[in-house]
């Protein structure tokens, strides 16, 4: 937990916002894995989290925006569950360490929330994205699941959305330790991985490391000789000389903050020369990128500039040839780069996502664009200065798409398919670093992963 005054001034600046009404944050439940005594690791709701900082299950909160009350509504711990579960502050003591001095069982909730509905005051909630809450919402509002994205109170979501995404110093001091834990984590699959062994003997060695810090993985790791497959999370593969090898892994600390790496590496001692020149290019992708990050710019125009180093630099190997504008307006170039350049990272991998990335990574009033590849992006608004994002470019050479389009004619003037003949097994490279939007331009958060060529080939022997 951050300090009492943390917290306080965090439902402060929301309450200057909302005006009237009641604002309503539900914590998470326990989520049962396959009984109910064997649930899934807790992991408390992110807005919960950031205005009461409480890391505990079956919580709601809520703020009387007329009569200035706030209220935390849950149950202490009978007996039974401190014999099995061992005893714990009370929820009361929590509550006051984040400036909370009123704790009502939760019973009386649903009594407050009816007379506040009675009355016609407006109740403010964020979408529900749990099953548990979802059912919860239905019970004491009577709304129905159907009905919460419209219901759900779009001022409340623009407020937390606003809040959330400029980060303090005290929220950037824990990324990059997040950031920081993040590097162990490659650095020590970049030693250890040796052919022959399996993918998830990497994958083990990875999370051993956020396990050691009290920490978890921040996403399901991805560990793989298929870095072609965007989200693989299949371990089952023998790792073999010639192969590349993609990790995406990052560590959530014990307050909840992310971190979001990924590092590309030969699974020999050394890169082939093909391997080195699309790493290369990749590497070329990022750095220029990351080097545009500033206020005022939008992401969007980030994302297009990869797009346009990934599509000149192919069509120096022969692989990609034309007008380079006309190929990335087109969504030539999203046969070989066709995910976004990167999302908002905080308390969550991918920062509020549950909120909506139409919400949280674009304008007011602008659309998503349906073009394969730029579909993807997460984030396109302008950046501000306390926004914290990823830079993460690609090349992967996914043989059922290349096929498809090969097959289909699709951007023939823009493709020389002949020449994809030898990287039909060549898999994929990423590479994925921490940003934060400073004053003027933008930091690197955490310490430098090792990322050049020479840097992950002295590792690897
Ligand atoms: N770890 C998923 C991503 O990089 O967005
Ligand atoms: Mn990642
Ligand atoms: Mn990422």
């Amino acid at each position: 937990m951050f300090s009492t005054q943390v917290y306080v001034q965090r439902r402060e600046a929301l309450k200057a916002k909302m005006k009237n009404g009641i604002i309503l944050f539900l914590g998470n439940e326990e989520s049962p894995m396959n009984y109910p005594d064997n649930p899934y690791p807790f992991r408390q709701h992110s807005s919960f989290l950031y205005y009461y900082g409480i890391d505990r299950p079956s919580l709601v909160a809520t703020i009387d925006l007329d009569n200035q009350q706030e209220t935390i509504f849950g149950d202490e711990l009978t007996l039974d569950e401190i014999v099995w579960m061992g005893n714990q502050p009370s929820i009361k003591e929590q509550a006051e360490k984040v400036g909370i001095y009123e704790v009502l069982p939760s019973v009386k909730l649903y009594t407050f929330l009816r007379e506040a509905i009675a009355s016609g005051r407006d109740i403010h909630f964020l979408p529900p994205y749990r099953p548990e809450n979802k059912i919860k919402l239905l019970r004491l509002l009577n709304i129905r699941p159907d009905q919460f994205a419209l219901k759900s109170s779009d001022d409340l979501l623009k407020a937390v959305i606003a809040q959330r995404e400029i980060k303090s110093k005290d929220e950037i001091a824990e990324i990059e330790k997040a950031v920081n834990w993040s590097v162990e984590m490659h650095v020590a699959a970049i030693k250890y991985a040796k052919p022959g062994m399996k993918e998830a003997e990497v994958m083990a060695k990875v999370a051993q490391v956020a396990l050691e810090h009290q920490g978890q993985p921040s996403f399901p790791i991805i560990a793989t000789v298929h870095g072609e497959i965007l989200h693989n999370h299949n371990y089952s593969h023998t790792l073999k000389k010639g192969q590349l090898f993609l990790l995406d892994a990052g560590v959530e600390t014990p307050r909840h903050y992310a971190g979001d790496l990924t590092s590309t590496f030969p699974v020999s001692k050394h890169f082939s020369k093909k391997q080195k020149e699309i790493y290369q290019l990749v590497l070329d992708a990022h750095y220029a990128t990351a080097n545009m990050l500033r206020p005022g710019i939008t992401f969007k125009d980030v994302h297009m500039h990869a797009c346009r180093v990934i599509f000149e630099g192919l069509k120096d190997m022969g692989i990609t040839k034309g007008n380079t504008e006309e190929a990335i307006i087109e969504g030539a170039h999203a046969l070989f780069f066709p995910t976004g350049l990167g999302h908002m990272m905080g308390l969550d991998v991918h920062d509020m996502e549950d909120l909506g990335e139409i919400n949280v990574g674009y304008a007011p009033g602008e659309s998503k664009s349906a073009l394969f590849g730029l579909k993807s992006l997460r984030l396109a608004k302008e950046l501000l200065t306390g926004h914290v994002l990823t830079i993460e470019p690609g090349i992967y050479f996914i043989p059922e798409l290349i096929k498809r389009w090969k097959a289909d004619k699709k951007f023939e003037h823009f493709i020389n398919y002949k020449n994809l003949r030898p990287f039909m097994n060549f898999g994929g490279v990423r590479i994925e670093q921490d940003y934060l939007i400073t004053k003027r331009s933008s930091k690197l958060l955490g310490r430098k992963k090792p990322m050049e060529i020479n840097e992950i080939e002295k590792l690897r022997q």
